[in-house]
This record gives structure tokens, C-alpha cells and sequence, in this order.
């Protein structure tokens, strides 16, 4: 792998829909051979971008080069070397995996007997080899998701670019996808990949991309990212709800920062500057106000709370409470 080489740049993309601004300066850069991952709630054009990467949409302004290719003067260049797998996938529900593939490599000219050997190929890759004459609408979820990634890779892609791959898929689900986006990584594709689970981002990219409203408000790997928002955080759980009030009075006067109260688990939470001063003096507070800790523990910042304080509360919350995508 060329380590400087960058797959994707983008540069002050910009995009509207009547007075909405999708995009609204949007830039980044991912070198090859790595996994970016584009965080963000609903509407925040995560779909947009990657729909302008893949040149299946036109910005009013703004840059962008895919494999070394500008997509605007030469969008057929990029379509060779580019694989997609949208929110909405296009398999043929009746037929089999192995049907469907044989199908796409035969749409991309593959030829009779390459497209076939292309596609048991492919089945083997993502795990999809025993699938037999099952029709696709048979299938799981997550069996469907991993089909959509192996259509995606047809061309054996450099860069790929997965939106939303495992929307509305159960935890098993979505470890099999996972497995398979990194099994495509050790070949040297570049994945961008855009999600609302904080923590799909967390397990997959290398680096990522918080965007809200059209724009990137932070980037960073995921360690980075939670040390922007200020350094650990100290997490405190009473004994009793009747103490919780006065623990956060508590820990307010040793954080100086906003205490985050959670009443069903008796867990209070805040940003400290300095770890093991703010412990010791947590621990006697807490002991000279006759409270009872259950459990105290000293923790980075999880990138939901990154999010949140990054973005307001207006943004919309990126967790992974979504359900189905809509069709
Ligand atoms: N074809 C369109 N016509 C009008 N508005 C659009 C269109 N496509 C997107 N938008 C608007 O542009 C903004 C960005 O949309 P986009 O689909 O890129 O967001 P997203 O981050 O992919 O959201 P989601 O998580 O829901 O998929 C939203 O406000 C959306 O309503
Ligand atoms: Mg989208």
C-alpha cells in the first residue's frame, strides 16, 4: 500500500435542495487502503456525499477525486474503479445469491463463464457458499446484507463505498457484516462508510468523520475524537436513588463541569481535568457527605457523548435506536 496515496479528497462540496443545504462545504480526505468512517444523524447528507463520490449526483460547487479521478470530468473513470452499496439494494428477490451474482458480473461484461466463476467466488468470500438454490427473499438479514456487499465487489473494487451497511440489522447481523468489511480491507480496498452507530464506527474505521448539517464538525481516529471532547470522565453509582441528588452535588463541586444524572441505574457522570486528584477527592467528599458509592470508575468518553456535545442536543441523536430503513 502506497501509505500517502489518497483515495477520496473532497473539497468544499456543496449541495441544495431548494433553500436545504445537504452539503455545505463539505471536505475530507481518506488515504488508501483505509476504512473512514462518516458519522451523523438523519438528514445530515451522509447519503449525499456518497451519492456525489459515486457520480451519481452533480454538487454546485466544490471538488472531488476518487482513486486519483475527478468525478466530474471523468465519471466513468471513477464508475470502473468504484463499488456502492446503497441504502436500497437492487437484487432480484426470486432468484438465488449465486443467480443474482451471476447476473451482475454479467451486466458489468464479465462474459459467461467469468461471471459464474466470479460469483462462487464471491459466495465463498462472504461466507455465502451454502446458500444453495435458496431465493434471496429467503434469506436473513444479515445473509442479504452480505449478498449486497458481494454485488458491490463484482469489479473487485479500489474504493468502496457502504451506506448505512448494517441499518435495521439484529447484533449478528451485524457482526457478520462487520467481519466482512474487514475481511475486504486486508486486500487493499478503501471503504468510506457511513453509519449512525457510534460504535460500528468505533469497531471499523481507522478514522472518522462527524458531520451535522452538510459539514464536518470533527474528524480524528475515535480515540481523538473522545479527547476533544475533554480528557476522562468519572462515573459514580449510589447506593440508593434517594442519594443521587446530593452525589451530583457532589461531583459537581469536584468537576466544575455538567454532571449527567441517570436515574434508572444510579449513575452519575462528569468530565474531570485531572484523573487521580479528582478520585481522592471525589472519595472523601463522598465519604464526609455519608454517601454510599457502589461503584466508581475513571472512563474515557464514549463517542455518543462526544456527539452530543459536539452537535447540541438539536442535531438529532446518532444511536443506534433506528429501526428498519425506510424503502
Ligand atoms: N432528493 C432530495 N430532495 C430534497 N431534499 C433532499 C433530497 N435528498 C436529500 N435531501 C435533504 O438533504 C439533506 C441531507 O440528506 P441525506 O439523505 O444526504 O442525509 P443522510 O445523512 O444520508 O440521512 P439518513 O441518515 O436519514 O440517511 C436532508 O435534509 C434531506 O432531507
Ligand atoms: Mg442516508
Amino acid at each position: 500500500m502506497a501509505g500517502h496515496e489518497l483515495a477520496i479528497v473532497a473539497e468544499g462540496l456543496e449541495k441544495s435542495y431548494r433553500e436545504k443545504k445537504a452539503l455545505d462545504g463539505l471536505s475530507m480526505t481518506v488515504p488508501s487502503g483505509t476504512v473512514h468512517g462518516v458519522l451523523g444523524p438523519n438528514g445530515a447528507g451522509k447519503t449525499t456525499f456518497v451519492r456525489t463520490l459515486a457520480t451519481l449526483l452533480r454538487v454546485k460547487a466544490g471538488r472531488a477525486e476518487v482513486a486519483g479521478i475527478d468525478v466530474r470530468r471523468h465519471p466513468e473513470e471513477v464508475r470502473r474503479r468504484i463499488g456502492l452499496l446503497g441504502q436500497h439494494a437492487a437484487l432480484d428477490e426470486d432468484l438465488s445469491g449465486r443467480q443474482n451474482l451471476d447476473l451482475f458480473g454479467r451486466l458489468y461484461h464479465l462474459g459467461t463463464r467469468r461471471a459464474a466463476a466470479r460469483a462462487d467466488e464471491l459466495l465463498e468470500r462472504f461466507g455465502l457458499t451454502d446458500t444453495g438454490r435458496r431465493p434471496v427473499k429467503a434469506y436473513s438479514g444479515g445473509m442479504r446484507r452480505r449478498l449486497d456487499l458481494a454485488a458491490s465487489f463484482i469489479i473487485d473494487p479500489q474504493v468502496l463505498f457502504l451506506d448505512e451497511p448494517t441499518a435495521g440489522l439484529d447484533p449478528r447481523g451485524r457482526s457478520e457484516v462487520w467481519n466482512a468489511v474487514r475481511s475486504l480491507v486486508g486486500g487493499g480496498t478503501t471503504v468510506l462508510l457511513t453509519t449512525q452507530y457510534l460504535e460500528e464506527a468505533d469497531q471499523l474505521a481507522d478514522r472518522i468523520s462527524l458531520i451535522d448539517h452538510g459539514r464536518v464538525i470533527a474528524d480524528g481516529t475515535a480515540d481523538q475524537l473522545k479527547a476533544k471532547v475533554g480528557g476522562d470522565r468519572i462515573d459514580v453509582v449510589v447506593r440508593t436513588a434517594g442519594q443521587l441528588q446530593a452525589a451530583a452535588a457532589v461531583l459537581a463541586g469536584v468537576s466544575g463541569g455538567a454532571v449527567d444524572v441517570d436515574e434508572d441505574t444510579r449513575r452519575i457522570s462528569a468530565p474531570v481535568a485531572d484523573r487521580m486528584t479528582a478520585l481522592n477527592h471525589l472519595v472523601r467528599a463522598l465519604h464526609d457527605a455519608g454517601i454510599e458509592a457502589e461503584d466508581l470508575a475513571v472512563r474515557r468518553p464514549t463517542l455518543d457523548e462526544v456527539f452530543m456535545r459536539l452537535t447540541g442536543d438539536g442535531g438529532g441523536r446518532p444511536s443506534g435506536v433506528r429501526e428498519e430503513e425506510s424503502v
